[in-house]
């Protein structure tokens, strides 16, 4: 399968047209961006890392029972992907408090929360991803009740899965964002990434940050985290 024709080109990632009318490539970069696009940087070899990390879990997801655009790896930095409708809807589930809902709370990071939080954001980023619920959704015809209780359905049971094999590897799941597609038969399915660009990752055993936040807060050592999380998901 080759590249024919890009339709798309985001933050981290750009998308192309193949000879097969069903099927996508997704090509990883390692452009980085945080607050909306407002602070710019390169994280070396972060494409790779989040191509191999994504389709690690997108496969042990699949094994589950959850359905993914996830079809073949072609190379470090490229994926071969079903196609999907976008739903313009950013799925945030949170265990522990941090970022933007500790700061909109006023509830301390690394606060456990009684029970997972789903938030939705409406995908726009002249808008800057406003937070937004279920009526929303439905007044705006983002999607219908039935597709949006199938993605909760789906966030809640992805978390448990990620939670589960992440604990083992002395990784806590603190938070993550999900993206969701329609095929051309209208099924809803799991798209674009998982990856230390789009989780929170904290050592279970330190507490030291695994993931993105070291590059939004410049912390240092995004390079060096991305890799951990690598070494520890893939064994390499
Ligand atoms: P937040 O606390 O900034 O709202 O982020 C919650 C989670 O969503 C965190 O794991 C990072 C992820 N995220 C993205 O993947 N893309 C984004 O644009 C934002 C703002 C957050
Ligand atoms: N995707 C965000 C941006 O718009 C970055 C983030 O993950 O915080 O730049």
């Amino acid at each position: 399968m080759t590249k024919i024709v890009q339709i798309y080109e985001g933050k981290a990632k750009k998308v192309y047209t193949t000879e097969n009318p069903e099927l996508y490539i997704v090509d990883y970069k390692d452009d980085a961006t945080a607050f909306n696009g407002e602070k710019k940087g390169t994280i070396l070899g972060k494409g790779v890392i989040n191509n191999r990390v994504t389709n690690h879990l997108m496969k042990l997801l699949e094994k589950n029972y959850i359905p993914t655009h996830f079809v073949e790896e072609l190379s470090e930095r490229e994926t071969l992907v079903k196609k999907v409708t976008i739903i313009p809807i950013e799925v945030i589930v949170r265990n522990i408090a941090a970022g933007s809902l500790s700061k909109r709370l006023g509830i301390p990071e690394g606060t456990k929360l009684s029970k997972t939080i789903l938030e939705y954001c409406y995908k726009d980023d002249a808008l800057g991803d406003p937070i937004i619920n279920n009526y929303h959704i439905d007044a705006l015809g983002l999607a219908t009740p039935e597709e949006l209780a199938i993605i909760a359905k789906y966030s809640f049971e992805i978390n448990e899965l990620l939670q589960n094999y992440l604990k083992d590897l002395y990784i806590e799941l603190i938070d993550f964002k999900l993206e969701f597609g329609k095929t051309t038969d209208g099924k809803v399915i799991l798209a674009d990434e998982i990856s230390p660009d789009t989780c929170r990752f904290w050592d279970s055993t330190t507490g030291e940050k695994l993931d993105k936040d070291r590059f939004r807060r410049d912390l240092g050592g995004i390079e060096d985290a991305y890799k951990e999380i690598l070494k520890r998901l893939l064994g390499e």
